[in-house]
């Protein structure tokens, strides 16, 4: 695949900022039951099947223990062990509540934020001022089966966040997910005449890299540091990408070799959330020990094709070491892959992404490489359970997945950049294949 179009993976938008408080007060682990079966059947088929080369040995196998016992019940999913939502107050929930078993509802009230309200929205994000037309999308909220979310409190979020630090380690969809935390921090209150805005804090920027990939911001009142680190692939790579994201060539992946621009700030960090998966559908070449062993989609004739799976699966394995036998131990989460929703062909065929409303529970399965590689990312984080369950490590599971693959509208489609009325009947659209970051939406921790 060309770099354009994987480049800038948008991040999923959930409204409001209900799915943040998912990041910090919440454990809930799940999966589709489908997956799950999936799984069962064929993990050690995945794992042998990858060459030689990966030299994948999961250092615990069989049946995940301590922390992850599988509770099959005849719902679309299957539920894990999960801590209740901490509030006691205005919100009756039930003990268990299964915060990714949800739906899509209708939400009158509208977005936590708008492009008026923040102006950390940047332009590729900024759907409404490039032009979409439509604005039903702002509307939807996710209502978990069998619990009510509280909205979003910043006051108590930052209180909560006080002389404390978040690494979000992964690719630009984490960028969209900040620019929605900050917006969400910087409450707006409707007044009876004006908008009245009420700053919670706005956070200075105190670092960035050259390209403006990796950044850090700091909330000076609440001694409270957010750091963006790109490392779309998590373990090293070189990229070859011009600064709009054309590649001149292949990335070169060393899938020995963890990122250190994560590895080198792990220590720094109270809170670390990573997610992976879409920069490895992009051409690549593949190092294992300073030596070229294959690539995948690259048209090189004489480099064996290794595909996506063995490629990914070896660097979540890689991470998960890591962190698992570090002696810090922040509270680490694991974001879940964030599906496409082209239509009418793929992103390289003229497919679109024009849908204007979610999809119902059941109206969409997602394509099957949204199944493989959840399938790989929910067995590689079964797998570090087991282990963190003796060094203690602790790892969550922020599953994302089902309630972005229902918001096919909540991509900015050709909206990433100004788009006149007149001419988007004759653009044939190159968009990006991932629920993008429409103005608007927030999801946090998620896609
Ligand atoms: C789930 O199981 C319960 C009892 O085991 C049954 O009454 C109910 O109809 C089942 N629901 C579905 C959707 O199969
Ligand atoms: C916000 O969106 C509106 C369209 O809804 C647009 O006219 C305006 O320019 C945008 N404002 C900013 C600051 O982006
Ligand atoms: C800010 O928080 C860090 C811990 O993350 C602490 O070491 C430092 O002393 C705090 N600074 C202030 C000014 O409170
Ligand atoms: C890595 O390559 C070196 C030579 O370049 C070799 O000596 C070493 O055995 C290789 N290591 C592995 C694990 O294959
Ligand atoms: C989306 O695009 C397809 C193919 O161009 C078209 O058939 C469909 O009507 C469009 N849907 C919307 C909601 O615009």
């Amino acid at each position: 695949m060309s770099g354009e179009e994987m480049q800038e993976p948008d991040p999923s938008q959930l409204k409001k900022g209900v799915c943040l408080l998912l990041m910090f007060f919440a454990l809930v682990l799940l999966t589709a039951f489908a997956y799950f079966l999936l799984f069962l059947n064929s993990s050690d088929t995945n794992v042998t099947s990858c060459p030689a080369v990966f030299n994948i040995a999961p250092a615990i196998s069989g049946k995940a223990q301590g922390g992850v016992s599988v509770e099959q019940k005849n719902a679309s999913y299957i539920r894990l062990p999960r801590m209740s939502l901490n509030d006691k107050h205005e919100y009756l929930l039930k003990e268990q509540c299964d915060l990714f078993s949800g739906q899509w509802i209708n939400d009158p009230a509208g977005p936590a934020y708008t492009n008026a309200s923040c102006n950390f929205i940047e332009d590729p994000q900024n759907c409404m001022k490039n032009g979409r037309p439509d604005t039903n999308y702002l509307y939807w909220r996710w209502k978990p089966y069998d619990c009510e979310l509280p909205p979003f409190d910043p006051f108590k979020f930052m209180d909560a966040m006080k002389d404390k630090s978040w690494a979000f380690i992964g690719d630009s969809i984490f960028r969209n997910n900040i620019q929605s935390l900050i917006c969400l921090l910087i409450k707006h209150i409707l007044g009876k005449a004006d908008l009245l805005y009420i700053v919670v804090e706005e956070p200075v920027e105190v670092y960035h890299d050259k390209s403006f990939k990796s950044r850090t911001w700091y909330f000076a009142n609440h001694n409270f540091t957010v750091g963006l680190i790109f490392a779309p692939f998590l373990v090293k790579a070189e990229l070859f990408e011009d600064d709009e994201g054309k590649a001149k060539s292949e990335a070169e992946l060393h899938l020995d070799i963890l990122e250190d621009k994560w590895t080198s700030q792990y220590n720094k960090y109270d809170y670390v959330i990573f997610s992976g998966g879409q920069w490895f559908l992009k051409s690549m070449i593949i190092w294992v020990n300073n030596t070229i062993v294959g690539c995948h989609n690259c048209k090189r004739n004489n480099l064996k094709e290794l595909g996506i799976d063995c490629p990914y699966r070896k660097a979540l394995q890689m991470v998960y070491e890591f962190m698992v036998s570090s002696d810090h131990k922040p509270l680490i989460f694991f974001r879940t892959w964030t599906p496409d929703h082209f239509e009418y062909g793929e992103w390289f065929s003229g497919g679109v992404c024009n849908r204007t409303t979610p999809y119902s529970e059941g109206q969409y399965k997602g394509k099957p490489i949204d199944h493989e590689i959840r399938t790989i990312e929910i067995q590689e984080f079964e797998k570090a359970v087991s282990m963190a369950s003796q060094t203690g490590a602790r790892l969550k599971l922020l599953d994302t997945f089902h309630l972005s693959l229902l918001r096919p509208d909540g991509h900015p489609g050709p909206y990433r950049t100004f788009i006149p009325l007149t001419r988007i009947r004759l653009l044939k659209f190159k968009m990006t294949a991932f629920i993008g970051a429409c103005q608007g939406l927030s999801i946090h921790g998620m896609n």
